[in-house]
């Protein structure tokens, strides 16, 4: 970048890529399929539209390697961009494959609701053979009435309907939990007495059923997948259960938008740990990037580091020179000039943007940066 201070790349604030709570509601934020399952450290789907519209054509293939809940994916489709996701995290790539699932909806709805009319009628399963994490967080008859809609699923439902119902049932049993309704997001240790809520201000009691939210969260499930056919356009979409320092990619994408993990802030695994429970998905957290279990201790950095310029020098290998890479990243270390230049990427622009948190505990201030970059050549 010569000739452009650090400075000076970083003084931009993007205006078109900061939003106020009233210029951007939470209800935008969350459109259709953005909201089928609660994830924390997506990005807003509103994001990837610019950065589409900045640095895509529609008939391009945008390749996202840590695709998460599936927002790069769902914002190609609708710009008609074809899409390749990768995700070490076997929940994430279930929620982001139901996103973009194409449906036959009168289909899916119905076998979507006979199934939860069967759970309901036969009741509660028994709870005994359930794991010893299970049997902490729920109460008897929450994860009885969970195993139920599991084994009904199980039996009657084919793909694509089943992966459909594994995420309303992964959605029911993050709020059936035994927690407080203001640590849904971080539960410590399972609450079975009545609490003081800071969020109502008023003494609650912990949940002590599921199928309330199995019978919501299927209707809610089924009015966002119709709501985004509406949108959605016939360009191919592709998940990838897998380590994105060494994938092969099945085709060659046209360019890169995607948000790293932050060392030592989430546990991208551990977030959904009941649908690993539940649904008996492959653990792999041992090589997810930046976990917050291993903290940010210098060594902890160094792998962080080493991780992502795998994963970005794998990206670089598999593309055009000067392909877009669009990194959106909280580098409050400064680690990212170094990885750029190990996986071969020039940094052309350092946008910073104000994000609008307006929830609970982790509120405040907070800026993020993207960063544009560019294929240098082969690497
Ligand atoms: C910040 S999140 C991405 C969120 C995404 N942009 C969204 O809107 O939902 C980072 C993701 O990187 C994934 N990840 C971590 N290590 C990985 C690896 N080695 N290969 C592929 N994905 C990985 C995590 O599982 C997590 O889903």
């Amino acid at each position: 970048m010569a000739g452009v201070s650090q400075d000076a790349l970083y003084a931009e604030i993007d205006l078109e890529l900061s939003w106020s709570e009233h210029e951007l509601p939470q209800v935008e934020r969350t459109k259709h399929v953005h909201k089928l399952h609660p994830y924390l450290g997506k990005f807003i789907p509103q994001l990837v539209e610019v950065f589409l519209e900045r640095y895509f054509a529609p008939g391009a293939c945008v390749y996202d390697p840590f695709v998460g809940s599936g927002t790069t994916l769902v914002e190609a489709n609708t710009f008609g961009a074809d899409s390749v996701g990768c995700d070490i995290s076997a929940f994430n790539c279930l929620l982001s494959r139901v996103k973009v699932t194409q449906y036959s909806l009168g289909a899916v709805e119905l076998s979507l609701r006979s199934t939860l009319e069967e759970a309901r009628q036969a009741g509660p399963a028994p709870t005994r053979d359930a794991s010893k994490w299970l049997r902490r967080w729920y109460s008897d008859r929450s994860l009885g009435e969970l195993l139920r809609y599991r084994e009904v699923a199980f039996d009657r439902l084919e793909d694509p309907s089943l992966d459909v119902a594994k995420v309303i049932l992964s959605r029911a049993a993050r709020s059936a939990r035994l927690t407080t309704h203001y640590d849904l997001d971080f539960p410590r240790r399972p609450v079975r007495q009545p609490y003081f809520c800071h969020k109502h201000k008023r003494t609650c009691t912990p949940v002590d059923e599921s199928a309330k939210f199995l019978a919501r969260y299927t209707a809610d499930t089924v009015r966002r997948i119709r709501e985004f056919s509406n949108v959605r356009t016939s360009s191919l979409v592709e998940v990838i259960h897998a380590d994105s320092q060494r994938l092969d990619l099945p085709i060659q994408p046209h360019g890169v938008i995607t948000s790293p993990p932050y060392p030592g802030l989430i546990d991208y695994h551990e977030q959904h740990r009941y649908a690993y429970e539940l649904l008996g998905l492959d653990d792999r957290s041992d090589i997810e990037l930046g976990r917050a279990r291993r903290g940010t201790s210098r060594p902890a950095l160094r792998e962080y580091v080493d991780g992502m310029v795998a994963v970005f020098a794998n990206a670089s290998r598999q593309l055009s020179p000067g392909a877009p890479v669009v990194i959106v990243v909280n580098d409050s270390r400064g680690l990212f000039p170094d990885v750029l230049e190990k996986a071969g990427l020039r940094l052309d622009q350092s946008l910073t943007r104000h994000v609008n948190r307006r929830t609970g505990r982790r509120a405040g201030q907070f800026f993020e940066s993207v960063l544009v970059c560019n294929v240098i050549g082969r690497y």
